[in-house]
């Protein structure tokens, strides 16, 4: 089968999808290769992770990875949040097909845009390396 059980579940039954209207940060990412967005929105406490939704016009396996993504950083610290890969997203997945493993970058790199965002707006320094693929994935 090319899809796991677990993939179609977070397919069939995505968790945190939506929007937020008190989001304390957003993050937005494109996909080069497909041009599917997604977007993720950051409810943070105490730098704590306190509710996440996802928007996403993307197809099946970024819909299961954003659903999973959000799933493994709800209710954690941000030092977690953006250590979270889309290798460990994928693994969480039990795999994806070779061709849709780009699919979970898009959730790992719009978790990251919305750090970033949350920096910036709460002027929290940062070392700009932790965002690199962000503002690559912008400039395409
Ligand atoms: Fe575009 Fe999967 S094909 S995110």
């Amino acid at each position: 089968m090319l899809y796991s059980e677990v993939v179609m579940d977070h397919f069939m039954n995505p968790r945190n999808v939506g929007t937020m209207d008190d989001a304390d940060a957003v993050g937005e990412v494109g996909n080069a290769k497909c041009g599917d967005i997604m977007r993720i929105y950051l409810k943070i406490n105490n730098d704590i992770i306190e509710d996440v939704k996802f928007e996403t016009f993307g197809c099946g396996s970024a819909i299961a990875s954003s659903s999973m993504a959000t799933e493994m950083i709800k209710g954690k610290p941000l030092s977690d949040a953006l250590n979270l890969t889309n290798k460990a997203v994928t693994e969480a997945l039990d795999g994806l097909p070779a061709h849709k493993i780009h699919c979970s970058v898009l959730a790992e790199g719009a978790i990251k845009a919305a750090i970033k965002d949350y920096y910036d707006k709460n002027g929290i320094e940062y070392d700009k390396n932790m965002f690199k693929e962000v503002d690559h994935e912008h400039a395409h």
